[in-house]
């Protein structure tokens, strides 16, 4: 337990901060990926190899017949579905035309899964991740025990994607309802001066429609969090502007929690001159 004493120091120094049983459970098995995983978050291989090895219970990428499956849990950080489900529900509303809606940095979480089978209203839920490994831990599970859609038309489907380049391109500009980021954009802030955080956020932006909104979870204190997304939201120009506003989700198991929403917000064009105002 010693190992996982320092890494949870280490964590709690860069601000990440994964579910105590997620810390534990690398800990005793993995303290080497997990303290590689501390310093590389923006590296690929890094976390390929994180849930590669985080994820003993998981049976291999291309099961073999011989092996009796034992079914894949999800790694959950910071916290689970059922701590934000009353705030994700509100946002989608009971009704409506089938919501669009993106988990960015998926991992393993069931985060996706949990909304499909709760939302009333029809979603169309992709979860992307640039890690192939947690792409195919998550298919597999979903193969294995595959989430029951609340509303008979919503549909999931889980992507390689890198949120830092894809994202438009694949989904195309103004397309998405809302973008749930939980703990991924945690992790690119500690990528070399930040600059995945901020690639990151505008292709979120550049994917939302006007109306859409980016729920970012983190422990991150508003006062480091809200005026670096105010800077870097402006940082692409015009069109990437955005509003941005903060609900405390409240104290998790000792740490507080921050819902930080992100909307796009178009500068406006310049109103039409009357002619009381032409020189
Ligand atoms: C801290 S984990 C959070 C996982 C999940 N959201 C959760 O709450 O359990 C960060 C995730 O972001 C993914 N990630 C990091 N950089 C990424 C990128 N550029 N594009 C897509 N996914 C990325 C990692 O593979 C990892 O699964």
């Amino acid at each position: 337990m010693a190992a996982a004493a320092m890494l949870h120091r280490l964590a709690s120094r860069s601000g990440f901060i994964p579910a105590k049983h997620v810390l534990s459970a690398a800990c005793r098995r993995h303290s080497t990926a997990t303290a590689d995983l501390i310093d590389h978050m923006d590296k690929k291989e890094t976390w390929d190899r994180f849930y590669q090895q985080a994820a003993p219970d998981t049976p291999p990428l291309s099961p073999s017949p011989s092996l009796s499956p034992s079914l894949p849990r999800p790694l959950e950080w910071f916290f689970g579905f059922p701590d934000v489900s009353k705030l994700l529900l509100a946002t989608l509303g009971a009704e409506g035309p089938p919501a669009r809606v993106l988990d960015l940095g998926c991992g393993t979480s069931d985060l996706g899964p949990s909304l499909l089978a709760s939302s009333s209203r029809p979603v169309d839920v992709a979860c992307v991740d640039f890690s192939p490994v947690a792409v195919a831990l998550l298919r597999n599970r979903l193969t294995q025990c595959p989430p029951q859609p609340r509303h008979p038309e919503s549909c999931l489907e889980v992507l390689k994607l890198d949120c830092t380049t894809d994202l438009l391109g694949h989904f195309g500009s103004g397309s998405l309802d809302l973008v749930l980021d939980k703990a991924t954009t945690d992790a690119l802030l500690r990528s070399p001066g930040r600059v995945a955080a901020g690639q990151a956020l505008r292709q979120c932006l550049g994917v939302l429609r006007p109306a859409g909104a980016l729920l970012q979870f983190s422990d991150e204190d508003p006062d480091a969090r809200l005026p670096w997304l105010e800077r870097e939201s402006r940082a692409g120009g015009g069109d990437t502007a955005a509003r941005v506003s903060l609900q405390e989700l409240g104290m998790l198991r000792g740490v507080c929690y921050y819902c930080y929403i992100v909307s796009p917000a178009p500068s406006s064009p310049e109103p039409p001159k009357t002619e009381a105002q032409e020189p």
